[in-house]
């Protein structure tokens, strides 16, 4: 990951990322940070870089050339690749944890940082990707919106924390705050840890951890709070067709999607920042109405609604690029895994991944998924011996054993491992098969997952 930040104030960036995990994370070149001393690309003979305002107004704006210039020393004149530039600015859109993850997939972030008044619009029309704000006040300049972004952003970066564990269970996830944690001594100040966590019994503490993450988002966060009730009612009331709906209620309880609308057994939700629609209804009449709080403009939409596929293609212009069984785990045990070494697939062993799930077409998706966390690998010998992920929308898959290794375990214990994953997450199991798939459908159902009565259908732009 490469930050490139153009700033009138490099040291700023240097200084603030010569500390603690940056500093550790910029050592073993796992990010690289960049401060651009944008007064360097002035052509005034003293590097004036500002100047008044046309129409009148109080203080001096950024001029268009330098910043441009700037700019251009690191996007260079391939008009076709221009780099996500992120300008910071009170007037952009609120930084957020699903924002920063957003970002942490590029790998290159210019970020552009004002001062004075704010810099000349038209340069920003031509350079800027994004507009961002740390929150809403107005600070002197934008080196520290860009070091809390760069701060944020790189610890989602793989290795960048000592455990990959450490950036998981963490606040704002599923619109929780983290619970609270303790350590040593036992009693401190008369106040002795809670007992639950001293027992060793997981299930009971990640019991309690989930009630205490509950109980402080309300006290603290009511508006997050409020969120993460309605999408929890929802799935309830969904799960009464838990196998049709399955899809749909993971998204909700594992909060990889926002619920824009939902009534009854009726429900739409949006997810990957707003390019995925989730829906799902029992006839036509219910989905036009979904389809009315539709918002943005998104890519695919995924239902569970065969009537409603006319709709969407007269109106909407959606047609269905595959229809699939939907094969769900209803319980809630953990399934065996007779291999153990499955781990997080390791990025720099991508080509084999590429080379075995659907060639180069895939290796932009497959990096995104590894990046993501959500992809594994299974290990014999110290040598992968196949893999498994999670798809971007939240169903199980992506399942390869090598050819050595197909008469043994492997492909079953992947599986597994992948229903026990999405579990431990409060998610719903499942995987969506195509039509002609059987193989596959049949390996689902001997571990025990059932397929649901309704076909779901992704529909495409
Ligand atoms: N520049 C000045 N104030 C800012 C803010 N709140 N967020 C981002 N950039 C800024």
């Amino acid at each position: 990951m490469h930050f490139h930040v153009l700033t009138l104030f490099p040291e700023m960036i240097d200084s603030g990322c010569d500390h603690s995990i940056l500093k550790r994370a910029i050592a073993k070149d796992m990010i690289q940070v960049n401060a651009i001393d944008i007064r360097e690309f002035s052509q005034d003979k003293h590097k004036k870089v500002d100047d008044y305002t046309y129409g009148g107004g109080a203080g001096m704006l950024m001029q268009a050339q330098p910043v441009f210039d700037a700019w251009k020393s690191i996007a260079g004149d391939d008009e076709t690749k221009k780099p996500r530039t992120i300008y910071v600015t009170p007037q952009g859109q609120t930084f957020t944890q699903k924002l920063a993850k957003e970002f942490a997939k590029e790998e290159d972030l210019v970020i552009l940082c004002g001062h004075y008044e704010g810099i000349d619009e038209r340069v920003l029309d031509e350079i800027v990707t994004d507009r961002v704000s740390i929150g809403d006040y107005v600070l002197t300049g934008g080196e520290l919106p860009a070091l809390v972004m760069i701060d944020a952003i790189s610890r989602l970066v793989p290795g960048v924390l000592g455990s990959e564990e450490s950036a998981q269970a963490e606040s704002f996830e599923n619109d929780l705050l983290e619970y609270p944690q303790y350590s040593r001594p036992e009693v401190w100040h008369d106040k002795a840890v809670p007992e639950v966590l001293l027992s060793g019994d997981h299930k009971k503490i990640e019991a309690w951890r989930r009630e205490e993450a509950k109980k402080r988002t309300e006290k603290w966060r009511p508006d997050l709070y409020k969120l993460y009730i309605e999408r929890e009612l929802t799935a309830k009331r969904l799960s009464k067709h838990k196998k049709d709906n399955a899809y749909m209620i993971d998204a909700l309880l594992t909060g990889r999607a926002k619920l824009v609308f939902a009534w009854g057994e009726a429900a739409i939700a949006v997810s990957e920042g707003g390019t995925m629609v989730l829906l799902c209804c029992d006839n036509a009449a219910e989905g036009t109405e979904l389809l009315a709080h539709l918002e943005n403009d998104p890519e695919v939409i995924l239902h569970n609604c065969e009537e409603l596929n006319p709709i969407l293609d007269e109106k909407y212009g959606f047609r269905v690029g595959d229809e699939c069984f939907q094969s769900v785990y209803t319980q809630h045990t953990a399934l065996p895994i007779a291999h153990k070494d499955i781990r997080p697939y390791p990025i720099d062993q991508i080509d084999y991944a590429v080379a075995n799930y659907g060639g180069e077409d895939h290796r932009s998706y497959l990096l995104e998924r590894m990046q993501s966390g959500e992809f594994f690998a299974a290990y014999e010998d110290g040598e992968i011996a196949g893999f498994c992920g999670v798809h971007g929308g939240g169903s199980l898959g992506m399942l390869y054993v090598d050819p050595k290794y197909r008469r043994s375990s492997i492909g079953s214990s992947l599986a597994s491992y992948l229903v026990n994953w999405s579990l431990e997450r409060g998610g719903v199991p499942y995987a969506h098969i195509r039509l002609s798939n059987i193989a596959s459908l049949k390996m689902q159902e001997k571990m025990g997952l059932y397929v649901a009565k309704k076909h779901v259908f992704w529909t495409y732009k």
